[in-house]
């Protein structure tokens, strides 16, 4: 069975799902390639060698441009910094390494830009980890759209919001510093990325972007802080449906309101992500009396849930998705198939939401174009 050697930069949140995921991505899947974790980077020596331990890498380095030139490294899943992502890929794509990068692409639609030029001059694999897509409930909303089960598209609503910022007394942080680490520019990508797969291209947006709380407890007194708190886009999708997006990292009570709903004319999906293993599905069918939105348990007859669980309704969870994702990069190392979504389809994404931004700043409809 040929390996391939992963280098991970960065060992928190996300370095530990992508060195889990590719640890376990062979037995879930059987992939054709299988991961050898050669090398993880961090911020320290100490913090290094710590995650190589945990993770079970070979080899642990404080300075990422040795894993990215290392000739073991194959591929380069980047869980670093948002700030820290333009840089890493292209000195990947340099060395012609297919690169997984987090979410979101780039700090900024520059950053985007560049990274996209960089990955698609190399020619090698590039994707970026957007994984809420990935669950089997919303790969399976995306094939009933797609196979016109709830008739022509109307309508869409969006969410992503969160509460871990809801006390204003919460201190200030590297998220309430700069405007990628802000809700448009940290959670909105998420949700952005799912409106384009369900629905297609967002046109036109008309924002309204707040920063609720300015001041927040810093090490020396009060803080100003730099970035959003929550807002609201209505957007036109080019093929004419209609739809509103919202996204907050204030939303009290909300852990994980990664929500949408969609209404065609002869039906309508609804799905939380609080609750990932169900899909909601209306068919506006038969007599009135029955109908209603009917709780689709997810199980071994939708996308990707067999390799994990034999039982319907057992379940998924979030590590799974990220499993998911690790076999979707390395199909295409494999095979040189397509794969979605690109780091042009994150550029997209990050053009959504400059175009949001200016769209609040200039209170006026604006096109995607424009940015
Ligand atoms: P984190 O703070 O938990 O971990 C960041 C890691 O990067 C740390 O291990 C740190 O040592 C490392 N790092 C920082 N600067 C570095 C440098 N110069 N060289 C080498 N390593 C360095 O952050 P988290 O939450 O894991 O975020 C990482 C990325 O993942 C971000 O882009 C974020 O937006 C994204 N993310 C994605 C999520 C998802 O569900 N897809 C969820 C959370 C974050």
């Amino acid at each position: 069975m040929p390996e391939i050697g992963i280098g991970i930069i960065g060992g928190g949140y996300m370095g530990k799902a992508h060195a889990v995921a590719m640890s376990a991505v062979g037995a879930v899947f059987d992939t054709g390639l299988r991961p050898r974790l050669e090398m993880i980077a961090a911020t320290s020596p100490e913090r290094a060698q710590h995650y190589r331990r945990a993770y079970g890498f070979t080899r642990g380095t404080h300075d990422w441009r040795v894993l990215v030139e290392d000739p073991a490294v194959d591929a380069v899943v980047i869980a670093a910094p948002q700030e820290l992502h333009r840089e890493i890929a292209l000195a990947a794509f340099g060395r012609g390494k297919p690169v997984l990068c987090e979410k979101p692409l780039g700090a900024s639609l520059d950053d985007s830009r560049a990274m996209t030029a960089a990955a698609e001059a190399s020619g090698v694999v590039n994707m970026v980890a957007f994984n809420y897509i990935r669950t089997p409930a919303s790969q399976y909303a995306r094939q009933l759209i797609a196979e016109g089960a709830i008739g022509r598209l109307t309508w869409f609503r969006g969410e992503h919001t969160e509460d871990f910022l809801a006390d204003p007394e919460a201190p200030a942080t590297w998220r309430t510093r700069g405007r990628s680490n802000g809700t448009m520019g940290d959670l909105a990508p998420h949700m952005i990325n799912a409106a384009l797969a369900l629905i297609g291209p967002i046109d036109r947006v008309m924002a309204d972007i707040e920063t609720v709380h300015e001041t927040r407890p810093g090490a020396d007194g009060p803080e100003a802080v730099t970035n959003d708190d929550h807002g609201q886009v209505m957007c036109r999708f080019t093929n004419g449906v209609m739809g509103h997006l919202y996204f907050s990292r204030i939303s009290t009570g909300r852990k994980m309101g990664y929500a949408y709903e969609v209404t065609g004319t002869k039906g309508a999906i609804r799905f939380d992500q609080e609750d990932q293993n169900a899909l909601w599905l209306y068919r506006a069918e038969g007599p009135e009396a029955t109908r209603g939105f009917v709780k689709i348990l997810m199980g071994p007859d939708h996308p990707d849930y067999l390799p994990f669980c034999q039982g319907p309704g057992h379940g998924t969870g979030y590590q799974d998705q990220i499993i998911i994702e690790a076999r979707d990069f390395l199909r295409a190392i494999e095979t040189g198939d397509p794969v979605w979504p690109t780091f042009r389809d994150g550029m997209e994404v990050n053009r959504v939401v400059a175009t949001a931004i200016a769209s609040s700043d200039a209170r006026q409809w604006l096109s995607t174009s424009s940015v």
